[in-house]
């Protein structure tokens, strides 16, 4: 008999999560039939699209959705053998049943000193999404400069590495001071806290005063509108996310001055990773080789104690986390 707990979205998110909207729930689950395993978490993931996601495709009482790193510990299906390690979507659950078909088996080669957890990371989803939006809807070439906010997170960290590898020079905001250091141990060229800088439109400038190429849009909002007037004639924009407006409605209409973006010339892209899934596999060996190479450097917010996953997602939707924020069972 397995028991496993999981996290319910108890009420919908009205503002900025709080404690009350999750409910934790504690389930026996049925022995595996055929095709099925059961899985156990490793390493659980929060991400900042949950809360956006939460509205649209969840309704109260379902499990938090998420990804996890986990182990098959318990088998009817020979593509997933009991001990194997698997990257799958079943949510904010410390123990799952699975079909088998939201599971991706971690690379067969995955090296022994690279923690497991960067698959949802530097080495997953965050990753990919880095790389995509440099490559396939940046092209950023050689010389360039290349904006990226939220940059010390799990996706800005991996723009801001993957950009110098490119030769680009790499304009980094993050929300503390600490942050900051850490994007110019990364080799970071500008990097400066957008909480503390007395103008926005100042530090923009001085960063790169000859003006942005690409700029990798993670916050939107009042940050988008104001690093748009710093783009340069014909510079590409990357619509990642806006991490500024996930709470508020009211700033998730027309976030861009059209006006701006005609007259400038300005390419604007959104884009989902998932546009490139037939790709992941390559991707992900690129990002792995990086890593190898000690060019992709990575760190990671550990929060332990799956009781403590709500406080997590708070937390990194707080911005408490560098790097990519992880949950230990
Ligand atoms: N399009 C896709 O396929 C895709 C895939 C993954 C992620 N995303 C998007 O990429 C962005 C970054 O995601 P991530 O996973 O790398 O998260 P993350 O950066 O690891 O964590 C979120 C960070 O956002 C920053 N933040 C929070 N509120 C903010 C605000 N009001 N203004 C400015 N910054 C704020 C915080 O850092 P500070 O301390 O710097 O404020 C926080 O640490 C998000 O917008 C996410 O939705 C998109």
């Amino acid at each position: 008999m397995v028991l496993a707990k999981s996290w319910i979205l108890a009420k919908h998110f009205d503002g900025f999560p709080k404690d009350s909207d999750f409910k934790l729930k504690v389930e026996e689950l049925p022995e595996p039939k055929d095709g099925e395993v059961i899985l156990e978490a490793v390493f659980l993931s929060v991400d900042p699209y949950m809360r956006p996601f939460s509205k649209l495709y969840m309704k109260e009482g379902d499990v938090m959705i998420g990804t996890q790193v986990a182990k098959v510990i318990q088998s009817k299906n020979s593509a997933f053998p009991v001990g194997s390690h698997v990257v799958s979507s079943c949510g904010w659950r410390t123990q799952a049943l699975s079909d088998g078909k939201d599971l991706t088996l971690l690379m067969a080669d995955w090296p022994k000193d690279v923690p497991m957890s960067l698959a949802v990371g530097t080495v997953g989803m965050p990753g990919l999404t880095a790389l995509y939006g440099v490559e396939a809807v940046l092209q950023v070439q050689k010389g360039e400069t290349l904006l990226v906010n939220a940059a010390a997170g799990a996706v800005g960290t991996v723009v801001g590495q993957i950009g110098k590898i490119k030769g680009c020079k790499v304009v980094g905001s993050a929300g503390s001071d600490a942050k900051v250091a850490y994007l110019k141990q990364l080799g970071f060229d500008e990097a400066f806290n957008y909480k503390t800088v007395p103008s926005l439109e100042e530090a923009l400038k001085k960063a790169a005063p000859e003006g942005y190429d690409c700029f990798f849009e993670n916050v939107g909002g009042q940050f988008s509108t104001i690093a748009l007037q710093q783009m340069k004639e014909f510079g590409r924009i990357a619509v990642c996310g806006g991490i500024s407006t996930y709470h508020d409605a009211a700033h998730q209409t027309g976030p861009y001055p059209l006006t701006t973006i005609n007259w400038k010339q300005v390419k604007i892209e959104g884009f989902m990773q998932s546009r490139w899934k037939s790709d992941h596999p390559q991707g992900l060996k690129k990002l792995m080789g990086w890593v190898k190479e000690g060019k992709l450097k990575y760190y990671e917010h550990v929060t332990r104690g799956f009781e403590n996953m709500p406080a997590a997602f708070m937390g990194m939707l707080h911005g408490e986390n560098t790097g990519k924020a992880i949950i230990t069972v």
